[in-house]
C-alpha cells in the first residue's frame, strides 16, 4: 500500500512539473507565470481541486507516441474565489506550446459541461501556440467543441478569458464568444494571421505587438476588455471582477457588506456641472460618489472614452453603470460608443444585474465616417439592449438629453422605472442655436433677433421641467441627494418581474 501511495505521489510531482524545469524556468524569464502558479493565484488558498491530471494525448504521428506529459498541456478544475464556486482551465506552455490537441479539448469541454450543470463561472487562462500542429483535423475538431460550448454557455454562466501569452489562429474565437476579455501587458498577444502571414499577403510589416498586443486590442479594436501590468496583477483583478457577478442566470448577484451610508449626501454634487452648458465635466466623480465606498469596476477603459461602463455596488449589491463622459467628445454617442454600452448592457441583462445609466448626451456623432460605419445599425444596438433589458433601470440627466440619444439613454419609453433628472437638465431634439437656426430660419441675417428666439427657446426647452410635465421624468432630484435616491430606487426593484413575449430568439442589429 505504501508503495502504491508513493507511486501516486510521484506521478503527482511528475505531472505538476509539466514540461520540465527548464521550460519552467524560460516562462519564469519571460516573465510569465506558470499554468499552476497562476491558478493559485486566482482561487483561495487550497481550493482547488484538479481533473484529469493523467490524461494524455493518443497522437501517434510525427513520433508523438514518444512523447506523453500527463496532463497534456491543460490544466483543468474547479475552486473558490472568496468561497464562490468557479471552474478554471489554464493552458501550459512548457507542454507543446499549450498547443490544443484532442484530449486537451477535452479537458476544457469537461470544465465548461460542469460548469453549465452546477450553474459556476468559466475562467479561462489562455497561454498557447494554438492548434497542436502534429494531430491536425483533430485538434480543429477539439476546438470547436470548445467554441459549440461557449455559445451554449453564453449567457447562462459568466465565461472569462484571460490571454497570458500566444493566442492566435482560431484560437482566438473561444476568447471571442466568453463575456470578458482580459489581456497581460507586453506578454500577449491575439491576432487571428501573425506578422508574417500579414507580411506575405498585404506588405505590411507589423510586429506581433502592434497586431495584437493589449495595447491594440483596448485602444484600438475593443476586442480586450482590460490589460494588467502582470500575471500577478491580473489574477487579483479577475478576483475582483467575479466578486461582482453571479455564479449564473438563475441567481442574484452576491451582496456583500458595505461600510457606506446609503443616505450620504454629497453636497459636491450641486456643483458639478458647470455654469456653462459647453464646459466639460468628469462624468466618474459622479459614479465615484454615488457607488459604495467610491469602487467602480470599469470595463473598456481605454477604448470610446465617451461612454464609461463598469459595475459599482448600492448597499452592497452590484449594479452595471452605463454613463456617458462630458470629458470626451463632448459624451456624444458614436459607432463606437453605442457598440462598447450595447454589449455591456446585454451582459448585464442576461446575468439580472441592475442598470444604472447617467445620461449627459449632446446627440450622436455627425460625419461621412460615421454614417459610412453604419452609426444606424450601430446606435441601433444600444436602444435595442436597452429596450429589451427587464432588469431594473435607473436613469439620471445630468446635463444634455438631446434628440434620439434622450430615447436611446434608457428613457421612460424605454420601459425606465426611475427616469430622475437634476435640474441642470436639458431635454429637447437639439440644443437652442440649432433649433433657432432651424425653426427661425427667416431672422437668420439679424442677430438679435436670433438671440432672443434662442433665449426663448432655452427658456423653456433647456429644462427638465417640459419632460416631468409630461411624466417622462419621474422626479426632479437635488444633486446631492442622488446616491440616496438611486439607492432608494434600486432597493424598491428588487422584486421587480418584467417578461419579453415568448420568441426563440430577437434578432438584435448585428
Ligand atoms: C505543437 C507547438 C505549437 C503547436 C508551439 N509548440 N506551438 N507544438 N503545436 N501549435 C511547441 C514548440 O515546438 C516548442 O516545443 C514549444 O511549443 C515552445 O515553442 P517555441 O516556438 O520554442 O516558443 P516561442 O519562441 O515562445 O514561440 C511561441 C509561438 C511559436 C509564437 C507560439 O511556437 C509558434 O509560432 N507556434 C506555432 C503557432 C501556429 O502556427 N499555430 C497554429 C495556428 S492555427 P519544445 O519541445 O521546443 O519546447 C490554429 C488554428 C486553430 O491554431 C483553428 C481553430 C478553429
Amino acid at each position: 500500500m505504501k508503495d502504491i501511495l508513493q507511486q501516486l505521489e510521484e506521478r503527482r510531482e511528475t505531472a505538476r512539473l509539466g514540461g520540465g524545469q527548464r521550460r519552467i524556468d524560460s516562462q519564469h524569464a519571460k516573465g510569465k507565470l506558470t499554468a499552476r502558479e497562476r491558478i493559485e493565484l486566482l482561487l483561495d488558498e487550497g481550493s482547488f481541486e484538479e481533473f484529469d491530471m493523467f490524461k494524455t494525448h493518443r497522437c501517434t504521428e510525427f513520433g508523438m507516441e514518444d512523447q506523453k506529459p500527463a496532463g497534456d498541456g491543460v490544466i483543468t478544475g474547479w475552486g473558490t474565489i472568496n468561497g464562490r464556486m468557479v471552474y478554471v482551465f489554464s493552458q501550459d506552455f512548457t507542454v507543446f506550446g499549450g498547443s490544443l490537441s484532442e484530449t486537451h479539448a477535452q479537458k476544457i469541454c469537461k470544465i465548461q459541461d460542469m460548469a453549465m450543470q452546477n450553474g459556476a463561472p468559466i475562467i479561462g487562462l489562455n497561454d498557447s501556440g494554438g492548434a497542436r500542429i502534429q494531430e491536425g483535423v483533430d485538434s480543429l475538431a477539439g476546438y470547436a467543441e470548445v467554441f459549440q460550448r461557449n455559445i451554449m454557455a453564453s449567457g447562462v454562466v459568466p465565461q472569462i478569458s484571460v490571454i497570458m501569452g500566444p493566442c492566435a489562429g482560431g484560437a482566438v474565437y473561444s476568447p471571442a464568444m466568453t463575456d470578458f476579455i482580459f489581456m497581460v501587458k507586453d506578454t500577449s498577444y491575439m491576432f487571428v494571421t501573425g506578422p508574417d502571414v500579414v507580411k506575405t499577403v498585404t506588405n505590411e510589416v507589423v510586429t506581433a505587438e502592434e497586431l495584437g498586443g493589449a495595447s491594440t486590442h483596448t485602444k484600438k479594436s475593443s476586442v480586450a476588455d482590460g490589460a494588467f501590468e502582470n500575471d500577478v496583477e491580473a489574477m487579483a483583478e479577475v478576483r475582483r471582477l467575479v466578486d461582482f457577478l453571479p455564479l449564473n442566470n438563475r441567481e442574484k448577484p452576491p451582496v456583500r457588506p458595505f461600510f457606506d451610508e446609503p443616505g450620504r449626501i454629497e453636497t459636491s454634487l450641486d456643483t458639478l456641472v458647470p455654469e456653462n452648458a459647453n464646459t466639460p465635466y468628469d462624468m466618474k466623480e459622479l459614479i465615484a460618489k454615488i457607488a459604495d465606498e467610491g469602487d467602480f469596476y470599469e470595463i473598456q477603459e481605454d477604448y470610446a472614452k465617451n461612454i464609461l461602463t463598469g459595475f459599482i455596488r448600492l448597499e452592497g449589491q452590484t449594479v452595471g453603470v452605463v454613463a456617458n463622459q462630458p470629458m470626451v467628445l463632448a459624451g456624444c454617442l458614436d459607432i463606437d460608443s453605442s457598440r462598447k454600452a450595447a454589449r455591456f448592457v446585454r451582459f448585464c441583462d442576461c446575468f439580472e444585474i441592475p442598470i444604472l445609466t447617467l445620461v449627459d448626451v449632446p446627440g450622436f456623432l455627425p460625419g461621412t465616417s460615421q454614417e459610412y460605419g453604419g452609426v444606424i445599425k450601430h446606435g441601433a444596438k444600444l436602444l435595442f439592449a436597452y429596450g429589451e433589458a427587464t432588469v431594473p433601470k435607473v436613469t439620471v440627466i445630468t446635463r444634455k438629453a438631446y434628440g434620439g440619444a434622450y430615447d436611446v439613454m434608457a428613457s421612460k419609453h424605454l420601459r425606465g422605472d426611475f427616469n430622475y433628472a437634476w435640474p441642470t437638465a436639458e431635454i429637447a431634439v437639439m440644443g437652442a442655436k440649432g433649433a433657432t437656426e432651424i425653426i427661425h430660419r427667416a431672422d437668420l441675417g439679424d442677430p438679435e433677433k436670433i438671440a432672443a428666439h434662442a433665449q426663448d427657446y432655452e427658456d423653456r426647452f433647456a429644462t427638465p421641467f417640459v419632460a416631468a410635465e409630461r411624466g417622462f421624468i419621474d422626479e426632479v432630484i437635488q444633486p446631492k441627494s442622488t446616491r440616496m435616491r438611486v439607492s432608494r430606487a434600486f432597493a424598491s426593484l428588487r422584486n421587480k418581474k418584467l417578461e419579453n413575449p415568448w420568441k426563440k430568439h430577437d434578432n438584435i442589429p448585428l
